[in-house]
């Protein structure tokens, strides 16, 4: 991908991106969705960008599936769906159009193509890893089994297509306790998030073995905060992801992925919330709580922020930045996610 003053050179030659305040009127449907976290200023720079990118979008048959922790300019400006890990994943199996734009994360993208290897997936940029998808390596998967032979692995969904290739079965933070424990055997591996595996360890009937990889952004809580702020506001509903350790998730009214977060709220509507996860979740979803106040203190992820709505506009522009995974590896990676996706769409049938 060229730099970013090459792609604004670009951008400016083919669009007109200048502030607007005509385009901030234009668009005030999508603005009354995000006035409470962008202010009228902000909005007159994203207007021309969002335009830009919903116009081209209709011209490419293009599709943009936008994971939690994006921006609220692209979650709720050019966003066709939204969504959690598990939501993602689905939805890319029933993407019709010729083009997926994926506004997440590098495994997301993969994950698409392999479910939807028809659609040409655009990732706006490849840099947007993950560090637990960084933290393991098939050969990782190999050596997990040979030292626990014949146990079955779990990958979690944040791992690269070689991973979920090497693995019996992915699962998300929406599905993973019910996952392990439908594994036939006492002992069961997971890959590669250590509290994750932790957090299900706790609630699972199985022997849970794990790889030792973390997520940048959610180990940095720590139970000693938290209590810190309940005791300042004791109203507070602390809301946290299963990718913070277990002393975190100990200290939390509610655990759950980005999406369980969002129905717990709606179901309980708590006056005060403090969601220990990435910080957009919390803009993102301020406009559909409007009686919950959010409290501040929060996590960026550097690699979800790396998405922006230039870098999606030069992406679909110039049809570049295509994900492509190795139709071998796809094939077997494809196995891991389907049977995640079958097992957890029959278990909440069944529940
Ligand atoms: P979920 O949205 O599936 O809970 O995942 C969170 C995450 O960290 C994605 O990178
Ligand atoms: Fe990876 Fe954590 Fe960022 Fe999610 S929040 S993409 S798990 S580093």
């Amino acid at each position: 991908m060229p730099d970013l003053s090459t792609i604004r050179t670009l951008l400016s030659q083919e669009y007109d991106l200048k502030p607007s305040v005509e385009l901030a009127e234009a668009t005030k449907d999508i603005y009354a969705k995000v006035d409470r976290v962008i202010s009228p200023a902000d909005w007159a720079i994203f207007a021309p960008y969002v335009v830009a990118i919903n116009r081209l979008k209709k011209q490419r048959n293009a599709v943009i599936l936008a994971h939690n922790y994006m921006t609220p300019e692209i979650y709720h400006g050019i966003a066709d769906h939204v969504g959690d890990s598990l939501q993602l994943a689905i939805m890319a199996t029933k993407v019709t159009e010729d083009v997926i734009v994926q506004c997440g994360v590098h495994f997301m993208a993969e994950t698409s193509k392999i479910l939807n290897p028809s659609k040409t997936v655009l990732m706006p940029d490849m840099a947007a890893g993950c560090s637990l998808a960084e933290s393991i390596t098939a050969e990782g998967v190999a050596e997990m089994r040979a030292k626990y032979p014949g146990a079955p692995v779990v990958s979690y969904v944040n791992t690269t297509a070689e991973v979920k290739a090497a693995s019996d079965i992915c699962c998300t933070s929406a599905n993973a306790l019910q996952i392990v424990e439908a594994m036939d055997g006492d002992t069961v591996i997971m890959t590669p998030d250590r509290y994750l595996a932790q957090n299900v360890a706790n609630q699972s009937t199985k022997k849970v073995v794990f790889w030792e990889g973390s997520c940048i952004v959610h180990e940095l809580y720590t139970a000693e905060d938290l209590r810190a702020y309940r005791e300042s506001d004791p109203e507070v509903k602390i809301i946290a992801h299963p990718e913070c350790t277990p002393e975190v998730v100990a200290e939390a009214d509610f655990t759950g992925s980005t999406s369980g977060i969002i129905d717990w709220l709606h179901r309980h509507n708590p006056a005060k919330a403090m969601l220990v996860t990435e910080c957009s979740m919390a803009a993102n979803i301020s406009d559909e709580l409007p009686d919950v106040e959010f409290a501040k203190p929060c996590n960026m992820c550097p690699y979800m922020k790396k998405i922006t709505l230039e870098k999606v506009l030069y992406t679909l522009h110039t049809m570049t930045q295509e994900v492509i995974v190795d139709p071998q590896i796809a094939e077997k990676a494809c196995l891991s996610v389907t049977r995640m996706i079958d097992l957890s769409q029959s278990l909440a049938k069944s529940a």
